[in-house]
């Protein structure tokens, strides 16, 4: 078990749970879909596991440590461990830097406590060209900026951004929802493969239950803050899914 979320609860106005009673773990190497109409919860219960939101009732535990009563190296091993790729990769990253550098920027924070077993450091120019290649982006890249590159070649770059550090989990929320669907489908095929060779674990949000079958081996469904439905892909058609989740089906 990489993390595990126990009876989380958490609002932003009194009354109102945008998260509520959520329990959920994702395994080693495991990608876990999560879908439910716009405002249900979603990217709350992403904010809240990677530690941006605080929590009002219940558990995350990583590594089998609760997160609230971590030390200051465990939140940090925490930090370093669990990764995000946003849907807008504009925003995620720094106009005024270049490509390599936004690319650096994670190994200089951590390097001091890493043993990366993918990937190499013996210069920052040879990391930033394996990075990219990983990534099936040409080296060239490295030295332009944000503005110059296209939004899937951007997603890409937050994609190695976010391996670079050779994290057990990676938050995926929407990663494809800015992209026109070529890209969103190369980019969905690029996931499948680093999930593989990296040995990742992945939350993976989305509207698109197509992708979210595709890419994923398990499936939660919310509704209003709650977790309605987690079940193996195949058994998606099974008889006893939830009504809701029967209906999201019969949409697509
Ligand atoms: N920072 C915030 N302050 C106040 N309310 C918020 C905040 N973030 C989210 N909410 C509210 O919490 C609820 C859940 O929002 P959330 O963003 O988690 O939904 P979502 O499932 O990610 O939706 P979408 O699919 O549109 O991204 C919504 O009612 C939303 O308005
Ligand atoms: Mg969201």
């Amino acid at each position: 078990m990489i993390v595990e979320i126990n009876n989380l609860k958490k609002s932003y106005h009194p009354g109102k749970l945008a998260v509520n009673d959520v329990s959920l773990s994702i395994d080693k190497g495991e990608s876990l879909g999560l879908v439910g109409e716009s405002g249900c919860g979603k990217s709350t219960l992403a904010r809240c596991l990677l530690g941006v939101e605080r929590i009002d009732e219940g558990s995350i535990t990583f590594n089998g440590k609760p997160l609230t009563k971590a030390s200051r190296k465990h939140l940090r091993d925490y930090r370093r461990n669990i990764q995000t790729v946003f849907q807008n990769p504009t925003a995620s990253l720094n106009p005024k830097l270049k490509i390599r550098d936004s690319l650096l920027d994670p190994y200089l924070q951590f390097k001091d406590e890493l043993q990366l077993e993918h990937f190499h450091f013996t210069s920052k120019k040879a990391f930033v060209e394996q990075l990219l290649e990983t990534v099936e982006l040409p080296v060239e890249l490295g030295d332009r900026y944000p503005h110059e590159l296209s939004g899937g070649q951007k997603q890409r770059v937050t994609i190695a951004r976010a391996i670079s550090i050779e994290p057990k989990l990676i938050v995926l929320d929407e990663p494809t929802a800015s992209l026109d669907v070529l890209s969103q489908g190369a980019i969905l095929e690029l996931l499948a493969s680093l999930q593989q060779t990296l040995g990742l674990s992945y939350l993976f949000i989305s509207h698109d239950l197509a992708a979210v079958y595709q890419l994923c081996q398990r499936i939660a469904v919310m509704k209003e803050g709650e977790l309605l439905d987690m079940f193996q892909k195949e058994d998606i058609y099974d008889s006893s899914r939830h009504a809701y989740t029967k209906e999201l089906i019969s949409i697509f």
